[in-house]
């Protein structure tokens, strides 16, 4: 086939949750793409069950922080927080699984490569506490946090980056499962998918 594609989208290549951003706010215009892409993102009988909280005052973000856990303390440097949240009844509830989940992780996929395309780095977080959060942001009894995201503008600096890269090979953060581990053709264990 002539037009076919043999490489991955350049978004995909290079997404990594990089925390080492600048000091460079994002734009009104940015946080209203992310949300777009957030909210154009496809969900189970189109039930959309995430809800935002956005928060990009340094003030907010900082006393949200104190709700994260010790590892995540990286956050307070971010330009925004994205806080998803949702009630679990607003979607299906298939053999016991619960699909609000799956539809909000669409939405947030959609939003952090959104980010990618505009040169924005996310760093998604389920390391706080809960209650915390709600008691912190008002929600209702009846939501859950499913996620928050922490997003900026990654720095270039040698230094920084080097850094970063560092971090990442310590807590094996490229590295991913074989195709042939994750894959097969046909049947559960059958032939093995090593195509990637
Ligand atoms: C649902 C979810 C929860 C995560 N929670 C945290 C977290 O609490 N703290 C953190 O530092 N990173 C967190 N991460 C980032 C992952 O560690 C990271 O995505 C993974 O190591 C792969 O690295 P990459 O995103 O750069 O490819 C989370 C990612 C996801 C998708």
């Amino acid at each position: 086939m002539d037009n076919e594609i043999t490489s991955l989208a350049m978004e995909i290549t290079e997404r990594k949750s990089v925390v080492n951003w600048t000091l460079q706010t994002v734009s009104d215009e940015a946080w209203r793409l992310l949300l777009e892409a957030a909210r154009q993102a496809p969900s189970s009988w189109n039930h959309q069950p995430a809800r935002y909280i956005l928060l990009k005052e340094k003030n907010r973000m900082k006393q949200l922080c104190s709700a994260f856990h010790r590892t995540n303390k990286w956050a307070e440097k971010a330009a925004g927080f994205v806080v998803q949240a949702a009630n679990p009844d607003d979607d299906d509830r298939v053999s016991g699984k619960d699909y609000y989940l799956y539809d909000c992780g669409l939405a947030m996929m959609s939003l952090v490569y959104q980010a990618q395309i505009m040169g924005i780095s996310c760093r998604q977080m389920i390391g706080w506490d809960e209650k915390e959060v709600k008691n912190l942001l008002q929600v209702p009894e009846s939501y859950r946090i499913v996620v928050i995201t922490a997003f900026g503008y990654p720095s270039s600096s040698v230094f920084s980056t080097g850094m970063e890269a560092a971090k990442r090979r310590l807590t094996q953060q490229d590295k991913r499962y074989k195709p042939e581990h994750i894959a097969f053709w046909h049947t559960w264990g059958g032939e093995s998918f090593e195509n990637c």
